[in-house]
């Protein structure tokens, strides 16, 4: 099995240069080749080994974690705290809890009782690797990990900050957020959803941690309020458009590039946007979200640009 390409923005928006949208794009692409590197030199740090760290649940939590994601989420919050001025040494541990807490839904929603799935990021997936309990304890670890980062001081981080941070990831990943998204979700495996059900699934179970991606960097910021603002209605139109796409490459992707199996939803009678507007629909959905994200920016002005790129590539993906 290919393991699955990297985050490519460069590459998706080059194949369509008819639009001539992104004079940015070599830029985007450099930045955020080297934001990606720097998260994940974080990821390592923090999985290190030591010598109480249990071997094979370590092991676990880095084949999981260091597998090659798209690391959108780090990248998101990277760029908008660059868009406010913020320093990237303040930005790198939201960016790293922020990951580690998506790679913990990953373990969990591809265990039997969830998604039951065996790919992953190209690659088994944690439970088939390991085992199923070495998998929960993973997730479990790797969640109890961000928050234990993201509470760690740092130099220039006011502590109202950090509490404002924690707060928000806490609520994005809970009942209130990502868990309680993936409880709908599965509770909508027996029956047929409205696409206002829908849009609130996916918005919880997806949208809650991007858009915390993007407001965690703004707790750092001394921002107005209606940049604030702006950011939160982007991240909002992100967060749904990325799950509306992850819908539609669960249908026609390349497994190959998407590095999960293909037709996962339509085996466990998902609610998902193709099965309810058809792919062409959920595609228009896509794109609405897309201008909904790029004119919510205004207000940044040439700062918001490579946010706007990376709102049309999440919609653009292959993988
Ligand atoms: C997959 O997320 C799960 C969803 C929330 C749709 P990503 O597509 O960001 O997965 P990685 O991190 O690149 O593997
Ligand atoms: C999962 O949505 C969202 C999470 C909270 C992990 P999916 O079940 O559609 O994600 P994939 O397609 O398995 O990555
Ligand atoms: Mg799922
Ligand atoms: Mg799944
Ligand atoms: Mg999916």
């Amino acid at each position: 099995m290919p393991s699955p390409s990297r985050f490519k923005p460069q590459t998706d928006m080059a194949r369509d240069g008819s639009r001539d949208r992104m004079p940015d794009s070599q830029d985007l692409l450099a930045a955020t080749a080297t934001l990606r590197a720097r998260v994940e030199a974080t990821l390592e740090a923090a999985l290190a080994p030591g010598s109480q760290r249990p071997a094979r649940l370590l092991e676990a939590m880095r084949y999981s974690v260091l597998a090659p994601g798209k690391r959108l989420r780090p990248v998101l919050c990277y760029l908008a705290g660059q868009a406010l001025a913020v320093p990237l040494e303040q930005l790198d541990a939201p960016a790293c809890a922020v990951e580690m807490i998506h790679a913990y839904s990953l373990i969990h929603d591809d265990l039997p009782s969830m998604d039951d799935d065996d790919l992953r990021r190209g690659r088994p997936t944690c439970h088939r690797a390991f085992d199923e309990a070495t998998a929960i304890l993973a997730g479990d670890s790797l969640q109890a990990l961000a928050f234990e980062l993201l509470a760690t001081e740092v130099t220039g981080v006011a502590p109202a900050a950090r509490l404002a941070q924690l707060r928000r990831l806490a609520a994005a990943s809970g009942i209130d957020g990502m868990a309680g998204g993936q409880a709908m979700d599965l509770e909508a495996e027996t029956r047929q959803l409205s696409l206002t059900a829908l849009e609130g699934v996916h918005r919880h179970k997806t949208g809650a941690l991007i858009e915390a991606s993007v407001l965690m960097a703004a707790d750092l910021a001394a921002s107005d309020a209606s940049v604030v603002t702006a950011l939160a209605r982007y991240a909002s139109c992100v967060g749904l458009a990325f799950q509306v796409r992850d819908d539609i490459l669960d249908v026609e992707g390349d497994e190959a590039a998407t590095g999960k199996r293909g037709g996962a939803d339509a085996r466990l009678n998902k609610s998902t946007y193709p099965a309810l507007l058809g792919l062409e629909g959920a595609k228009r959905q896509a794109e609405r979200l897309l201008e909904d994200a790029q004119a919510a920016l205004e207000p940044l002005g040439e700062a918001g640009a490579p946010l706007r790129a990376l709102a049309r590539f999440v919609v653009e993906r292959r993988h």
